[in-house]
């Protein structure tokens, strides 16, 4: 038997969190056992608990009545297996709980890794059921690991938003109005989005973080929340990650039946969702759902071909960020309570990103 750790949070109340301890579960036949060696931690894993009920997350790593485990992406390492196919020792990268461990049923094993066949998660989205083995993965760098736990799925994300707004040819009439811009979801889709011909972007984002986004140099024009006012006024395309109903009904209110689409993407601010009532004009936001456009991308591409497109705008994206993102880690309960909360309560520098491990 192993000690496990696992770091709960209250459905109720996400300010409450607590450790629950015990010896780890056993593999039973067929299945094996991970010992999870970290995982990253942004307001993307805010957002899962937000949505937690809604979209089903709760029930990826189902535990305690009323307390839930976040899940989150990063390494795990075979610690016992009687899979077929899966040794023990290897490395994987995937969907994990805020856990020391986590049983799988591995399915379709080959040296690229299986996917969990853990009957509770079969009605789940799958793009969240595949552990990718380190061995044999395009994306896979030793000396990137905390890169990719903290930004592998956000570039996905961004990437599938950026190809999104050329195939609906929605970059070329006119600019592309992003929220939270100083997040790592905004800041990958304008990173990929800047490299087209004729893109222009706005950042939006709050006064303490103008500066910040600014900096970056991938956004044509950083503005204020509250400067919504001075967008100039014609066709565009509004991407909003902060989910903020304020912000929205701002920028609705503004740019009325001028703006081209409205996609929400995101929820960073997350207290805020509900803010802004009341009717809104211009188009009504479609909702963007990663695994949907994973989905209907690998249908026209192929799976292998969308992974290795992908893996290829990573790298060099891969590269810039590594110049100036300050990964702050942390191990055991104290240090990944503090740092939940920190992202939680919006406390962490656009710069920083979590890596934690209990
Ligand atoms: N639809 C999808 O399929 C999909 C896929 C991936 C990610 N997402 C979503 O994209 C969003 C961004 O995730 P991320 O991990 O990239 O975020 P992140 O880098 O952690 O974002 C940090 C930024 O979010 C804002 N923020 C965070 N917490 C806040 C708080 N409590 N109050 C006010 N502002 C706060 C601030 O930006 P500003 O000051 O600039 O507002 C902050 O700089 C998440 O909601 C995530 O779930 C959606």
């Amino acid at each position: 038997m192993t000690h496990m750790a696992e770091f709960l949070v209250n459905k109720e109340d996400f300010r409450d969190c607590r450790v629950a301890e015990g010896d780890s579960p056993e593999p039973g036949p067929g299945q094996a056992l991970l010992r999870v060696d970290a995982f990253g931690m942004t307001s993307n894993n805010v957002t899962y608990a937000v949505f937690g009920e809604a979209m089903s997350y709760w029930e990826f790593f189902p535990t305690e009545d009323g307390w839930g485990t976040l899940p989150t992406w990063g390494f795990a390492e075979v610690e016992r297996s009687d899979a077929e196919g899966v040794e023990a020792g290897t490395r994987l990268y995937g969907y994990l709980p805020s856990s020391s461990h986590l049983v799988v049923t591995p399915a379709g094993a080959d040296e690229s890794g299986f996917v969990d066949g853990s009957p509770h998660k079969a009605a789940l989205p799958s793009a969240y059921h595949r552990y990718l083995s380190a061995g044999a993965d395009p994306f896979y760098r030793a000396e990137t690991e905390a890169v990719q736990m903290l930004l592998r799925p956000l570039f996905f994300t961004s990437f599938l938003i950026d190809d999104q707004l050329d195939d609906d040819g929605l970059a070329a009439r006119g600019p592309v109005i992003v929220s939270s811009a100083s997040s790592k979801t905004s800041i990958a889709a304008a990173f990929l989005l800047a490299q087209r011909e004729n893109v222009e972007l706005v950042g939006l984002t709050s006064g303490r973080s103008v500066e910040f986004v600014e900096g970056l140099g991938i956004y044509d024009r950083t503005l204020s929340y509250d400067a919504i006012d001075s967008l100039e006024r014609g066709p565009a395309t509004y991407v909003d990650v902060s989910g903020d109903g304020d912000v929205r009904q701002a920028v609705h209110t503004h740019l009325g039946d001028d703006l081209v689409h409205s996609m929400a993407v995101g929820a960073t601010h997350w207290e805020e969702i509900g803010a802004g009532a009341g009717e809104l004009p211009g188009p009504t936001p479609a909702f963007f759902f990663a695994p949907d456009r994973v989905a209907k991308r690998a249908e026209d591409w192929g799976r292998a071909e969308l992974e290795s497109r992908v893996a290829g705008a990573w790298h060099p994206f891969c590269e810039w960020i590594d110049g100036w993102l300050e990964t702050i880690d942390g191990e055991g309960f104290n240090a990944v309570q503090a740092a939940w909360l920190d992202v939680l309560e919006g406390r962490v520098e656009p710069k920083q990103a979590h890596v934690l491990s209990l």
